[in-house]
């Protein structure tokens, strides 16, 4: 039986939809940030920028309709037997992730209009401005948002090898794992 919701093993469908999807669109937005960091001005860096804000705004969205399924609708597995050091830190890494992945596309959308540009939600629906143009403050925006993929990427790139620790080093004897993972019954 497919269970939509969280139980004491695993955080159920959904979240787990949450959980990769938005890992995948991330890849690709960290990659596309870094290969953009690294372009001359060009045709194709424009196009490269305009896909980037539309998959920066899928993030975004991904995020928040998680955390209200994780805060308001689902039911979240049990830590069983887990070091409170494990605990401690895996719950102190996700919330820097979280916090990262809502801030990030905040911030590109603020960037975006210090340099006079228009930020559309899902490329859907325009979000009015609510600062104007600044093309002196522009270049301490890029740097900080730079910085701030830097950090995402290091801090995820952590989490990963927790996550690959537990599956392979220590045989996911917490089954932390399995709890994010498809497939229930393979380690
Ligand atoms: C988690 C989401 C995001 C990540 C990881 C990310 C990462 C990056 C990185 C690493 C760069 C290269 C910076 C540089 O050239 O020094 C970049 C550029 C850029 N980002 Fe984002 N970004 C995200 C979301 C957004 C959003 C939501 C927007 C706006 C809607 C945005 C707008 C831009 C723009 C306009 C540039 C190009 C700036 C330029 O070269 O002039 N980003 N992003
Ligand atoms: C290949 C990449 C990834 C792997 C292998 C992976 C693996 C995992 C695993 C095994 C769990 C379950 C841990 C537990 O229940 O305590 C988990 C949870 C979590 N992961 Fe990842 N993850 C990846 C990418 C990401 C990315 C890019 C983010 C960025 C937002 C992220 C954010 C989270 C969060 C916040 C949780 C806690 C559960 C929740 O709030 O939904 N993960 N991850």
């Amino acid at each position: 039986m497919v269970e939509f919701k969280g139980t004491k093993s695993s955080w159920g469908l959904v979240a787990k939809l949450f959980h990769w999807s938005l890992a995948l669109v991330l890849f690709w937005q960290v990659a596309t940030g870094i290969t953009l960091h690294n372009m001359e001005f060009s045709p194709l860096k424009m196009g490269f920028i305009i896909t980037h804000k539309f998959f920066g705004t899928v993030v975004f969205s991904l995020v928040v309709l998680r955390l209200i399924w994780k805060y308001i609708f689902n039911t979240h597995p049990r830590y069983e037997n887990i070091p409170l050091f494990h605990k401690l830190v895996s719950n102190l890494v996700h919330f820097i992730l979280y916090g990262l992945v809502i801030l990030i596309p905040i911030q590109g959308t603020f960037m975006t209009w210090l340099e006079g540009g228009d930020v559309y939600l899902l490329g859907l629906i325009k979000i009015p401005p609510l600062i104007e143009e600044n093309f002196i403050l522009y270049p301490e925006a890029l740097t900080i948002h730079y910085y701030s993929a830097l950090i995402l990427t290091a801090v995820f790139s952590l989490h990963i090898t927790a996550a690959l620790y537990h599956r392979f080093m220590i045989k996911d004897k917490y089954g932390v794992w399995k709890r994010m993972s498809f497939n229930k019954n393979k380690v």
